[in-house]
């Protein structure tokens, strides 16, 4: 059964961590959106691993990785990440397919992002200044550049006037400091020759694998309340990293999509700008920002936190249709006496169980809480069976499952791959012995 691992928050979730739990029991990894924002931290016996645009499973040597035609790709910040990865033992070789449908993020992309953040004033998004954005307005406006365009490296050819075009474009936007079409061409022709290896059919690719038995993870980037669709929109990312856009971002047909895993932080964080009603303020929002060390793993950034927000994680449940949670950080509570659960909103003097699809709505939200008691003298650091848990611990975990109407499958409680609880009978749990089995 193929699983999808899709965040529940604004990203930042620890779905690097659980993908990497994961992927010793799949064949192949796959990502279906976004591109270098994601900052994925694995850390594995002591050394840590920061991806952003490999999937997570390229850590595993028995494990193929794919980049979806839904991903935008960087190509500087692909070599970038490939030498990082060859720097600390880990080759890529031939377990990488990259569809040649994926658009290419250009000097240009990133340029133009700049300018209408700062156009935008007060009003900015706080993105990644990845080029993000621009890159996928240049793929809806029909005038994008894919991978498979780079090999026409012709002087006159298609990708030649497509360049020349689109800098034409940018130009205008951007006066002053122009920018070189004919640079650009050379060094598009220059990437080819170093990506051609990793350039293919992804959907053929991923069909005849599963129609073989083979397992795929797909593995989803940012996370649900930054879904250009279901997110705080416009405070969103330009793709869909909901479990919807997985069949347009790879090529495969919805059935391939055996189950759904939610992934949630014990609290809440988020980077960049946008409604927030759980944040916190002050010295409770130093501790969970230190104590989780909540900086941006591509941007540096210090990330806003708050408590959990049960309202958004229900949306979350539904939207994906989740079949299970997965629920990371929870040591970063641990020495707490109290711990605030967000289960309504109160908006305009009503309280609302949903939340609301207006990000003008919610940005008129007030949390109400439940307060749960905290865990101050048993920490659950390193903890890795359900049953040593603090008592708290379990009934705050049991509050968010029942507040989604999803039910637990793995529990995170600390950045090291150990450093996790499997339910026993949960999705994973079972999922992993059925691996097992068919493998045996
Ligand atoms: P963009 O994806 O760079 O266009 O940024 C749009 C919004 O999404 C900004 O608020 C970013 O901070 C946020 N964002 C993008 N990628 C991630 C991520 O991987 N984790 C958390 N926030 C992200």
């Amino acid at each position: 059964m193929n699983l999808a691992v899709i965040g529940a928050q604004w990203g930042d979730e620890g779905k690097g961590k659980i993908v990497d739990l994961l992927a010793p029991f799949v064949s192949i990894v796959a990502r279906y959106q976004g591109g270098h924002n994601a900052g994925h931290t694995v850390s594995v016996g002591g050394a840590q691993f920061v991806l952003h645009l490999l999937p997570s499973g390229i850590l595993h040597s028995s494990v193929h990785c794919v980049i979806g035609n839904g991903v935008v790709v960087d190509p500087e910040a692909l070599f970038e990440e490939i030498r990082m990865l060859a720097s600390k033992g880990i080759e890529v070789g031939d377990r990488l397919l990259i569809s040649e449908k994926a658009h290419v993020i250009l000097p240009y992309h990133r340029e133009l992002e700049m300018h209408a953040e700062e156009r935008r004033g007060s009003r900015r998004i706080g993105t990644t200044a990845r080029g993000i954005g621009p890159c996928y307005e240049d793929k809806a406006g029909r005038r994008g550049i894919r991978i498979g365009d780079l090999r026409d490296t012709s002087d006159d050819g298609l990708l030649a006037d497509a360049i020349r075009e689109n800098v034409l474009l940018r130009n205008q936007v951007i006066r002053g400091a122009e920018t070189d079409w004919r640079a650009l061409h050379t060094e598009l022709c220059a990437s080819w020759v170093r990506l051609e290896r990793w350039v293919g059919d992804a959907s053929l690719f991923l069909t005849n694998a599963i129609r073989k038995g083979q397992c795929v993870l797909f593995e989803g980037a940012q996370g649900t309340l930054l879904d250009i669709d279901h997110g705080t929109y416009p405070f969103v990312s330009s793709s869909n990293g909901t479990v919807g856009g997985i069949c347009a971002g790879l090529g495969v047909g919805p059935r391939s999509i055996g189950a759904v895993l939610g992934i949630t932080k014990a609290y809440t964080t988020r980077v960049g700008e946008g409604p927030f009603p759980t944040e916190v303020r002050g010295e409770l929002e130093e501790m969970l920002r230190e104590k989780g060390r909540e900086y941006g793993a591509s941007t540096g950034r210090p990330r806003r936190c708050g408590w959990y927000d049960a309202v958004a994680a229900r949306c979350a449940a539904r939207v994906n249709g989740f079949d299970a949670l997965a629920v990371t950080k929870l040591d970063v509570l641990d020495g707490l006496d109290e711990i605030p659960l967000c289960c309504a909103y109160r908006h305009e003097g009503r309280e609302l169980t949903e939340f609301p699809s207006r990000t003008a709505a919610l940005a008129r939200c007030e949390p109400v809480y439940e307060v749960l008691p905290g865990w101050p003298r048993n920490p659950t650091a390193g903890i890795r069976r359900y049953e040593d848990l603090p008592a708290e611990a379990k009934t705050y975990l049991q509050r968010i499952g029942e507040v989604a109407g999803v039910p637990i499958a793995l529990v995170s409680t600390g950045s090291d791959r150990a450093d996790t609880i499997l339910v026993a009978g949960g999705l994973i749990d079972q999922w992993q012995k059925k691996r097992a089995v068919t493998a045996s």
